[in-house]
């Protein structure tokens, strides 16, 4: 059967980099709070001239050299974002462009946090359905252009940055022990719709809107939707969480990957965690965890990762891929 095989990562960060203590003098907050609330310290916050489009490119540039792959190589490129350079067209076309890939075709995909997880999943089918043979998924945000920088509950949550990963169609016997992604577990349910939006739109309010939250409430069902899907993922692939090699959660809160991985039974040094150093970038979050993982030396050929995400809608999924 056909696999779709991890072939490089890559990443890409805006030059700035915003601490804790930068927001002291801006909003009610402390280095402290945000530090023992989120486990945050620093995150990278994108200049005019640094966009979703131009982090993604640079993130599968990344990505392409660490495969030993030129963008003629690949003939599909979806891009999971919630703030694309545009309203339309979407901005994995413009990332098309400036990789100079004028063949094959691009879109955009959009589920918030679960962007990543969401696009490995579709990714995967276009592999195996047999439309692409080399795809080039990337999770892009510039979350600090919807953010409210009065808003303290919200904004020293977030960060900027991309992700990115080339998935190659190999050859798999069917079984766990082949390389690729080997199974994965999508969810949304829209009755939570208002507990993690943006108050605007094209078609309602004709802006671009502000970021909101209820931090509570998503923090309420969070650790339950991802052990969910998780237990789904693990009993789809007929494994335990003694299994895996890795485990690469959204980065959302410290907390609440601790509480997940614990729920979970995954031993604390399975857990690859970068919110300390990023903060959370919803799409580019997973991406970004992999490519730090996989550059350090910890993912290696032949590992069993698990990837998951959850976010606005709720949207929730988890993939499970061998390295
Ligand atoms: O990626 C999508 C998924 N998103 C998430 O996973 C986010 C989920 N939620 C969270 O991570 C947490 O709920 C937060 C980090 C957002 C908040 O942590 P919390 O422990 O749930 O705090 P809280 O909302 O219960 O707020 C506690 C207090 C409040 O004050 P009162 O009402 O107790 O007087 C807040 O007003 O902390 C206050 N507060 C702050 N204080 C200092 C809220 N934001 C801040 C702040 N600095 N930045």
């Amino acid at each position: 059967m056909i696999r779709s095989v991890v072939r490089g990562t890559g990443a890409a960060l805006p030059r700035r980099i915003m601490k804790n203590a930068d927001f002291e003098g801006m909003v009610e907050t402390s280095d402290e709070w945000i530090a023992q609330r989120t486990g945050i310290r620093q995150r990278h916050i994108a200049a005019d001239d640094e966009t979703t489009a131009s982090l993604g490119e640079a993130a599968a540039r990344a990505a392409l050299d660490n495969a030993g792959l030129t963008p003629d190589d690949i003939d599909l490129i979806v891009l999971a974002t919630s703030t694309p350079n545009n309203t339309f067209p979407a901005t994995a076309v413009d990332i098309q462009n400036r990789l100079g890939m004028h063949h094959g075709f691009a879109f955009d995909l959009q589920a918030v946090c679960s962007g990543f997880v969401y696009a490995v999943t579709t990714a995967d089918l276009y592999i195996r359905g047999g439309l692409a043979k080399r795809v080039l998924v990337i999770g892009s945000e510039t979350f600090s252009r919807i953010l409210d920088w009065s808003d303290r509950s919200t904004c020293v949550l977030f960060g900027d940055g991309a992700g990115a990963m080339v998935l190659e169609a190999g050859e798999g016997t069917g079984s766990i022990a082949d390389r690729g992604v080997l199974a994965a577990s999508l969810r949304s349910d829209g009755t939570h719709k208002d507990k993690l939006f943006v108050d605007g739109g094209p078609s309602t309010t004709g802006t671009v809107g502000y970021l909101r939250m209820e931090g509570r409430e998503v923090f309420k069902h969070a650790v339950g939707m991802i052990t969910d899907v998780i237990e789904a993922t693990f009993s789809a692939a007929g494994i335990t969480a003694e299994d895996l090699d890795w485990f690469v959660p959204h980065q959302a809160n410290k907390r609440i990957i601790d509480a997940s991985a614990k729920k979970l039974g995954i031993a604390e040094q399975k857990v690859v965690v970068t919110v300390d150093l990023h903060g959370n970038t919803s799409a580019a979050s997973v991406p970004l965890a992999l490519s730090v993982a996989v550059a350090d030396g910890r993912i290696k050929k032949g590992d069993l990762v698990l990837l998951e995400a959850m976010g606005g809608g709720f949207t929730w999924g988890a993939v499970l891929v061998r390295w």
